[in-house]
């Protein structure tokens, strides 16, 4: 059977980033599920902030046709007052003036963790709205993660609920979704 390739962009540099500390504990999940994961690092991809003037960098190129060779792509960001990082809005507007291929080829997940309560819901609300709009086949299963600090165990596997229940269930619907694609 195919094996599954599922790509990991984390929106946040920081090395403390809770959000890594997240997309580490859904790789797992996915990589117990059989599939190939990879991480994809935004800062071996540095853009200027785009603006209609600028060439386009060589790393949108080399980055949009990395991202085309994934069955599915979870990214995992931060909220930043109630948006989504200029980091990742920056990767999607620079990407989508090259091809959009890769956002409506693969399966997408979102996820996001906060040091408070409410786990990111702003910025995942409107992470969907700008993938869908740009054809993507986002799930309806997204992860926040709020309250982050106490919701990784000292291993970094994600312990605390609802969140653990919401990665499982994302892992399971981008499985299914992406076997369901393949198999038409
Ligand atoms: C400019 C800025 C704006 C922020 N706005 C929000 C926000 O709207 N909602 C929220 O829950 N946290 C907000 N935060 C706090 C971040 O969730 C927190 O810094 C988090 O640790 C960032 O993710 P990271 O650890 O993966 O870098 C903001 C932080 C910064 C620096």
């Amino acid at each position: 059977m195919h094996t599954l390739k599922i790509a990991f962009i984390c929106a946040s540099l920081r090395k403390d980033s809770i959000n890594r500390k997240l997309e580490n504990s859904i790789i797992r999940l996915f990589e117990e599920k059989g599939a190939k994961t990879q991480i994809i690092n935004l800062d071996k991809f540095q853009m200027p902030i785009f603006h209609g003037d600028l060439k386009t960098p060589g790393n949108v190129k080399i980055l949009t046709t990395l991202l085309e060779t994934f069955d599915g792509i979870v990214i995992t960001t931060p909220e930043y007052n109630g948006c989504l990082p200029p980091l990742l809005k920056n990767m999607i507007d620079w990407t989508s003036t090259e091809s959009t291929d890769y956002i409506k080829n693969a399966i997408w997940g979102i996820a996001s963790a906060t040091p408070g309560p409410m786990s990111g819901i702003m910025c995942m609300r409107q992470l969907s709205f700008i993938l869908s709009r740009l054809g993507g086949n986002v799930l309806s299963q997204q992860v926040g993660c709020g309250n982050a600090s106490s919701s990784l165990d000292c291993d970094g596997n994600l312990i605390a609920q609802p969140a653990l229940s919401f990665a499982k269930k994302m892992c399971e619907m981008m499985i299914s979704r992406i076997n369901q694609k393949k198999m038409i």
